[in-house]
């Protein structure tokens, strides 16, 4: 499974990467607005730093939300930087968008999927990625795993090239769970990588080992 982090945050993406497991960034306008990242040219940069930083795909979402934008808006996006993916939403002319860029060569990630329908539509549209955002579907008490579980079964059906992107990622357990159901990229918190760390026998096993070779030097 592939490794992302989701985020704008340049410090957070850095430290990941040092981490050397680092595969790619997702970012949408709230993270980007989070950050104080604020109009078109210190967007259009701040991709670029992005790129510059991490050694993969830098998901980087159109704003417009009608077909002709989202072209003009996507198209100009990949030109920044070959590692660039351009994120579209799940609406009507983003599928029809999708499709544009599919047939121009130019990648992209489906972004706001909350359903298998929604999944289906995006990788017969040639979608690069889809982004079933589980820990919004958890927020409102539905099952955000099993939408991925969903989304494997069916994409396995047809051997879509599609690759689930499982977002809104919050916590190791997700990471993990994702894993396990075959999702193909999480992306999350550096928090929920970092967790994946974390053993108290680890941490106490260490503890005696330095204990015992102090004892004998
Ligand atoms: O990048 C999209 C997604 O990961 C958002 O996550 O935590 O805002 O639901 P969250």
């Amino acid at each position: 499974m592939k490794f992302f982090i989701d985020t704008a945050n340049l410090a957070q993406i850095k430290e990941a990467q040092e981490l050397g497991v680092l595969d790619g960034v997702t970012t949408n306008p709230s993270l980007m607005a989070k950050e104080g990242i604020t109009g078109k040219d210190n967007i259009l940069k701040h991709y670029v730093d992005i790129c510059n930083i991490v050694d993969g795909d830098v998901s980087a979402e159109v704003i417009s939300t009608d077909y002709e934008s989202m072209i003009k808006e996507g198209e100009e996006l990949a030109e920044l930087h070959d590692q660039i993916v351009v994120k579209v939403p799940m609406i009507k002319d983003g599928i029809k968008a999708i499709k544009y860029f599919s047939d121009k060569g130019i990648r992209t990630n489906c972004t706001l999927v909350f359903s298998v329908g929604q999944a289906l539509l995006a990788a017969k549209a040639g979608a690069s990625y889809v982004s079933p955002f589980i820990g919004r579907l958890d927020d409102i008490s539905t099952d955000g795993l099993n939408l991925i579980a969903e989304i494997r079964h069916v994409y396995d059906n047809y051997n879509f090239d599609t690759e689930i992107l499982a977002a809104s990622v919050r916590h190791t357990m997700h990471v993990i769970d994702c894993a396990k159901i075959g999702a193909d990229v999480m992306t999350g918190p550096l928090s929920s990588i970092e967790g994946l760390l974390k053993h108290p026998l680890t941490d106490s096993g260490l503890a005696k080992f330095l204990e015992d070779y102090k004892k004998g030097n």
